[in-house]
């Protein structure tokens, strides 16, 4: 199995030795592909939407922007991480989806996408956890993803691993621990289910894209969509 992990800081701190941990048990079974944010993909998105337009190859970015897009598409399993930042994902997390915002549902999502699993890993001194998780949940699940589990921890406590109390210490790895051994018990032979929010977006989606084809039918949504077959009777998540 391929995991492609997106780590929304280069920082060797906590939320690193919390994912190196969920990792740990993958390590001899899976190919692992990483991602250091901002080191990996340092650009902000220009907003151009040259992408949005079908020449996503021509993004300033590209060179940063594709090698990432091709590891999450051929991934079995995406890892995200990210500490929370003044109650959000790292900047460099958002500046990355950025570059993905033409792989939203009501753009050109790509089929592969709908299908994977995927797992949010954040970790705050107090508060803003659920708030990171959205930030990053909110495009996941735009590209079509239904499987989306969530792994967040609240240290209540001090920025140093070591200097954590014993007793939080344990219990934060016995978390991740079983989070990852859930994972490794899934047959990534099958792809998830795709859940009725996500066929819902699709749905309505459908209707916008072919009213908007009937506008314009040189609309590059529109043609991505009628190519794909799904304003007839293919759908992302069957075959
Ligand atoms: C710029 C910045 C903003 C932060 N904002 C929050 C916050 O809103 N809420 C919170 O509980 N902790 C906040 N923190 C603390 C970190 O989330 C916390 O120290 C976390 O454990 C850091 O993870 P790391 O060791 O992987 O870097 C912030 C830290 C930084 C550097």
């Amino acid at each position: 199995m391929k995991i492609t992990v997106i780590n929304g800081t280069e920082w060797k701190g906590i939320t690193y030795r919390l994912k190196e941990m969920f990792l740990e048990p993958f390590k001899d079974k899976a190919e692992i592909t990483e991602f250091y944010l901002p080191r990996d993909c340092p650009g902000f998105c220009a907003g151009c939407k040259t992408c949005f337009f079908g020449a996503q190859d021509k993004c300033k970015d590209a060179n940063y922007v594709q090698p990432i897009e091709k590891a999450m598409l051929e991934a079995d399993l995406l890892v995200f991480t990210s500490p929370v930042y003044v109650y959000h994902a790292s900047g460099a997390m958002k500046a990355m989806l950025d570059h993905f915002g033409y792989r939203w549902m009501p753009h050109r999502p790509a089929k592969e996408m709908f299908g994977k699993r995927a797992l949010i890993l954040t970790q705050c001194l107090g508060g803003g956890a659920s708030s990171t998780i959205k930030d990053i949940k909110d495009s996941l699940s735009w590209w079509g993803i239904s499987y989306i589990k969530a792994l967040s921890f609240k240290l209540m406590s001090d920025i140093k691993w070591e200097n954590i109390p014993e007793k939080k210490r344990a219990k934060i790895t016995a978390a991740v621990e079983k989070k990852a051994k859930k994972f490794l018990n899934i047959d990534y032979g099958k792809k998830s289910r795709t859940n009725l929010i996500t066929k819902g977006k699709f749905y309505v989606v459908r209707m916008l894209q072919t009213g908007l084809g009937k506008k314009n039918p040189e609309y590059t949504d529109f043609n991505y969509w009628k190519a794909n077959g799904w304003l007839d009777k293919v759908r992302p998540w069957k075959g």
